[in-house]
């Protein structure tokens, strides 16, 4: 399959707020971004360089499939002294189930531990999210634990299920 991790553009913005509305992000994710005004200044807020000195709050690639965007991966909430970030991820629906958030999620792995010194990557998923466990657990991650009633998803408190990945465990032959 023919993946690359691409450099955010703002004309993005609009399938970035479009799977956002798409009823398996709904189910799954707090919505923190509301309109496409929201999904566009978090774009420009983002960073896409994670060796420049300057700090993002998030960082974001898009996913391009034979020059097609159909889907993101990103870094947030790096902590430069523990040395661990949180990824995410999102597949537009008309892509799901054809092995592309696996694969850009290896991607996205391989990529943070080559250009940083972070020594861990968590992700919270929704227990419910059947086909996010499975891909973090393809790509290697393991469960460490649920976190009870942790967000509100639909005004109503869901369970998260914490994974991590350790640097050792991706540099394993
Ligand atoms: C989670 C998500 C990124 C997966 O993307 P994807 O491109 O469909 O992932 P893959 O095709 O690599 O599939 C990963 C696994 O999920 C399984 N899967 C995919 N769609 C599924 C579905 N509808 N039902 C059950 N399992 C499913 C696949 O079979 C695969 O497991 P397998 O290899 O053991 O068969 C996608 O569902 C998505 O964008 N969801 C909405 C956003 C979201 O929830 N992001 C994660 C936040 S934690």
């Amino acid at each position: 399959m023919q993946l690359k991790l691409v450099s955010p553009k703002e004309e993005y913005a609009e399938l970035f707020y479009l799977w956002r509305t798409q009823p398996t992000f709904i189910k799954h994710n707090p919505l923190k971004l509301q309109n496409l005004e929201e999904c566009r200044a978090r774009l420009l807020s983002e960073g896409d360089d994670l060796q420049s000195s300057t700090k993002c709050e998030a960082y974001r690639w898009f996913i391009e499939l034979g020059g097609e965007i159909v889907g993101s991966v990103s870094v947030s909430n790096r902590n430069e002294m523990m040395k661990i970030a949180e990824i995410g991820y999102a597949v537009d629906e008309r892509f799901q189930g054809k092995g592309i958030g696996s694969l850009a999620v290896g991607m996205l792995v391989t990529k943070v531990f080559a250009e940083t010194d972070l020594r861990k990557l968590i992700a919270f998923v929704h227990d419910l999210n059947i086909p996010s466990c499975r891909l973090l657990e393809k790509v290697g991650f393991k469960k460490e634990g649920l976190l009870r009633q942790h967000y509100l998803i639909n005004q109503k408190p869901e369970n998260e299920v914490l994974y991590g990945l350790l640097r050792e465990e991706i540099e394993a032959p």
